[in-house]
């Protein structure tokens, strides 16, 4: 997939009302305190230009799930007050999405200033991709812009429908994660080596086909090991397997071997009895875990292994965590995975959601190079679909 879009830097925004769609999808905590900013200090750099450059900038998100109702616990006035913080000028928040407030807040907004809607997803319609809906969001605005990398794989009104109303072009957010996972998978530096774990195989079977396209080594980690080393012939124990999935299994580890891919599977893992915090972990070779056992993390050789396939790479992709990262017991693996690509010299590129958990929450974020926003939207780009919020901007 390469995209060649307009940016804000392409078009003039002075004097134009500019309707930005965010990613402000923060996790907050039950006090509504926001507990991680990262995707509101991602869409800075978009914000500060249009500010900067006169436009009147009007911006939008959604936040959670709240399915098609207003729902106070999903407002965005947490985000815009932060934001206002963190730009040192205030943010002027509308109460609704598209009624009186928003439109009069839109209309006020003079060249410089900002404002914000309240949660798109209020209204049904946004994850429908209304037309209509649609058309009054585009109707406050002059110019739209695309920055939620995140939201990017969603065909909504926001996020792509608009874009039939208004010239459109991306943000600096969305304009920097396609320029390095696009060039890591068009023109990667070797070896290129892509690091997939997580739990289900499913949720990574188009990444896994797609990339055996294009890298040199695939590590397997986190549950969905256990699926490919059945599918070998291995006893796993009670560790989680997707038995339907065991046929694709074997398909990629066939393509593998016929495109010269170096695939590596765990060769032991810490396991144990039952899945719990404070399971004893027991180092077990992969072809033998014990009836009444579960591999948990990745064994003490698996990590030798791993460090030295990364060591050398020039290109490292990873999307999902080794084992059960978040019991401190089974972390050892992700920890140390996580410190290899760290301390390569790699181009290192970290899918969103847990793999960019487990990278902030073991220390090692601003020794990568780049860390997505996006979680279920990397994955899609890594799988080489069409993201429909890119797809809809103007090409240059
Ligand atoms: C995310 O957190 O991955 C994005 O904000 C998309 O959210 P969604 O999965 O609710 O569409």
């Amino acid at each position: 997939m390469t995209y060649n879009k307009k940016s804000i830097e392409d078009i003039c925004v002075k004097d134009k009302k500019v309707l930005v769609r965010c990613d402000f999808n923060v996790p907050q905590d039950e006090n509504l305190n926001i507990t991680d900013e990262t995707r509101i200090l991602g869409a800075l750099p978009t914000i500060k230009y249009l500010k900067e450059h006169g436009a009147a900038v009007i911006l939008c998100s959604h936040l959670g799930r709240p399915k098609g109702e207003f729902n106070p616990k999903y407002s965005l006035a947490p985000v815009a007050k932060r934001l206002g913080e963190l730009l040192g000028c205030e943010v002027k928040m509308a109460t609704d999405v598209i009624g009186e407030s928003a439109h009069a807040m839109a209309a006020s907004l003079k060249s410089g200033e900002i404002g914000m809607i309240e949660n798109v997803r209020f209204h049904k319609e946004e994850e429908k991709n209304d037309a209509a809906f649609a058309k009054e969001l585009a109707s406050m605005a002059e110019i739209y812009v695309n920055d939620a990398f995140g939201t990017a794989h969603r065909a909504h009104a926001s996020t792509a429908g608009v874009a039939n109303y208004l010239p459109a072009v991306c943000g600096f957010l969305i304009q920097k994660e396609i320029s390095i996972m696009g060039k890591a998978l068009s023109d990667p530096k070797r070896p290129f080596v892509a690091v997939l774990g997580g739990a289900k195989v499913s949720d990574k079977i188009g990444v896994i086909n797609n990339l055996l396209e294009k890298v040199d080594t695939i590590i397997i980690g986190g549950a969905m090991a256990y699926t490919f080393i059945k599918a070998q012939g291995g006893s796993i124990g009670t560790s989680r397997c997707e038995d339907d999935k065991l046929e694709y299994a074997s398909e990629m580890l066939k393509k593998a071997a016929d495109k010269g891919v170096r695939f590596l599977l765990p060769v032991d893992n810490l396991a144990a009895d039952h899945f719990a915090a404070d399971a004893t972990p027991v180092v077990v070779d992969s072809e033998h875990i014990p009836e009444n056992m579960m591999g948990l993390d990745i064994g003490p050789k698996t990590v030798a292994l791993y460090e030295e396939a990364i060591r050398d790479a020039g290109t490292v992709v990873w999307n999902g965590p080794m084992g059960v990262f978040e019991f401190e017991a089974f972390a050892g693996g992700t920890r140390s995975v996580a410190a290899a690509v760290a301390n390569s010299n790699a181009i290192s590129i970290i899918g969103g959601g847990d793999s960019a958990a487990a990278v902030e929450q073991l220390g090692f974020a601003d020794k990568m190079t780049h860390i997505s926003t996006g979680g279920g939207a990397s994955l899609e780009f890594l799988e080489g679909l069409e993201l429909p919020g890119i797809a809809c901007l103007q090409d240059k």
